[in-house]
């Protein structure tokens, strides 16, 4: 944050006057100034930039478990080489951007059409395969027409409160089966939370593509479910390593690029399976003089004239995205409010008041949680779900922390590093939610983006977010949450997403 945009906060505070319109004016002011700076200063080349070796960059990728560390990195390398370092190997360029202000420069230059990365071997599957784009790597006009159409049934908050009840049952679900599996330990303990969270989230997205339930939390998990919660797993290992390896290294180390594959064969067959089954039910329903009146995202799709090969991959990539993101979110929830009591009291207090002598939250009730939504930012701030997200500018170069950038360089954002620096949060290692109720610390407004920012955001949010508040709150009302007396601490690590390193244990208490 600019000294002087610290300092008109400082006063107004003093004076007891609103800051907003007065300081979004000095941020002009000083943007201004700051791009005069940068017009007036020479612009650096890439040539300029620092960064590691090759040899000290897959040192660091391949020797020291760095691939799961790809987190740990951003920090080691902002102490090393600044905000911006550069770092190439194989089919690789990447330009880091470790900076709130420089991640904003990126993304407000991203273009009518933003991609994410032109490297991914998502795509290279789905070209092998002859399979369609989804959401997450469709680009273009292509994204641009999907996009909008599942704007209209994710991102306005009227179309998505409707899901609260369909959620909501799927909360049910997950309650008794919480209060299952502490009934099998002497002590409550349920082991490995991430795992229940795994089906739950599966459940959930499930549910709202297709408005009917697939048993991912009855008391035997079909197997089909299992493999399916598997294949992300293993499939997320394999991304960062098949974009990493050269198309001429599969050939060598087949082993990794088969996986991969394997793993998305059963994702796409899996949702197939499910559309098609909902399809054929309709169809039977009609044929049979019955209404249908579908308000799941797949009769959306289906309905609005999309080819059925875009609605399977379309489907695919969104139940993939319902499920590692959620169970993450609440597995670290959980860990940091059992091991903060207090805050964990406080925010069953807050829900308990909220929602009166009713037990079941509705999707008012949880807009009215302020405290909700601060431990759920803080969690997203400390353990962000993608801790490295990317941008490629493909029609022009741009100018970054006075860098010019050429046109289809890879851009790595690293809101890890962001969202753990002192400069930007006070104490940044530690849960402390309130930081986000008296917004005093004045954070750059990019240090923390869990969603992203802007037209390829994501797209889900509505949804993810309605769906954590539910969960936590039903949680909280049923069970006090401690920690599993014989486990310790758990650390973060990259999967392509950011996960716990290992098991998360905790004790439910029946309340
Ligand atoms: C805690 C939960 C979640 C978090 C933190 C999260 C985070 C993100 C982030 C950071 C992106 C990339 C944004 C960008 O590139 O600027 C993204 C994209 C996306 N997310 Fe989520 N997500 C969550 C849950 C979900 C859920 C539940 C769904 C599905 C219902 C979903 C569907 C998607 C899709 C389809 C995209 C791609 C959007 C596009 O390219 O236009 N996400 N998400």
């Amino acid at each position: 944050m600019s000294l002087g945009r610290k300092m008109l906060q400082q006063v107004l505070r003093v004076s007891g006057r609103s800051a907003g319109p007065l300081l979004r004016g000095v941020d002009r002011w000083v943007d201004s100034l700051g791009s005069r700076q940068v017009e007036d200063s020479r612009v650096k080349t890439l040539k300029e930039m620092p960064g590691p070796s090759v040899l000290g960059f897959v040192w660091d990728l391949f020797a020291k478990r760095g691939l799961s560390r790809l987190h740990q990195l951003q920090l080691e390398g902002r102490k090393k080489y600044g905000s911006m370092w550069k770092a190439s190997f194989g089919p690789i360029l990447t330009v880091h951007v470790a900076e709130p202000e420089l991640i904003e420069q990126v993304l407000r230059q991203e273009g009518q059409h933003p991609m994410r990365s032109d490297l991914s071997s998502w795509k290279d599957y789905r070209n092998f395969r002859g399979h369609g784009y989804g959401l997450l790597t469709a680009e273009g006009e292509e994204w641009q027409s999907v996009r909008s159409l599942l704007g209209k049934h994710m991102l306005r908050p009227k179309a998505v409160e409707a899901y609260d009840s369909t959620l909501n049952s799927v909360v049910t679900d997950l309650i008794t089966k919480l209060g299952h599996r502490r009934q099998q330990h002497p002590d409550g303990v349920i082991n490995d939370i991430a795992g229940e969270f795994y089906r739950f989230g599966l459940e959930g997205i499930s549910s709202v593509l297709f408005e009917s339930r697939i048993g991912c939390l009855d008391p035997i998990i079909p197997e089909e479910t299992e493999q399916f919660i598997q294949s992300i797993n293993t499939m997320f290992v394999m991304t960062l390593l098949t974009m990493a390896m050269p198309a001429w290294l599969h050939r060598l180390f087949p082993k990794p690029w088969q996986t991969f594959c394997q793993c998305w064969d059963y994702m796409f067959q899996f949702a197939k399976g499910h559309i098609d089954q909902r399809l054929k039910e309709e169809k039977e329903k009609l044929a049979s003089g019955e209404e249908v009146q579908g308000r799941y995202l797949t009769y959306f799709l289906s309905r609005a004239g999309m080819p059925m090969k875009s609605v399977y991959s379309n489907v695919t990539e969104l139940l993939l995205a319902g499920v590692d993101t959620i169970s993450s979110t609440l597995s670290w929830s959980l860990y940091e409010l059992s091991r903060h009591p207090e805050v964990q009291s406080s925010l069953r207090a807050e829900v308990l008041r909220v929602m009166g002598d009713r037990r079941v939250p509705t999707a008012s009730d949880v807009a009215s949680m302020p405290l909700m939504k601060a431990v759920v930012k803080e969690i997203h701030r400390l353990y962000p779900v993608i801790p490295g997200n990317a941008r490629v500018i493909t029609d022009r170069s741009i100018k970054v922390g006075g860098y010019l950038i050429p046109k289809n360089t890879l851009i790595t954002l690293c809101h890890y590093a962001t969202s753990r620096d002192p400069a930007q949060f006070s104490d940044p290692d530690s849960f402390v939610p309130q930081r986000w109720l008296n917004r005093d610390e004045g954070n750059h407004p990019y240090a923390s983006v869990p969603f992203g920012v802007g037209k390829r955001s994501c797209i889900g949010r509505r949804i993810a977010e309605l769906e954590l508040y539910l969960a936590l709150s039903r949680i909280l009302i049923h069970f006090d949450v401690k920690p599993d007396p014989e486990g310790g601490v758990v650390n973060p690590m990259t999967r392509t997403l950011l996960v716990p390193e290992r098991e998360i244990n905790l004790q439910f208490i029946q309340r």
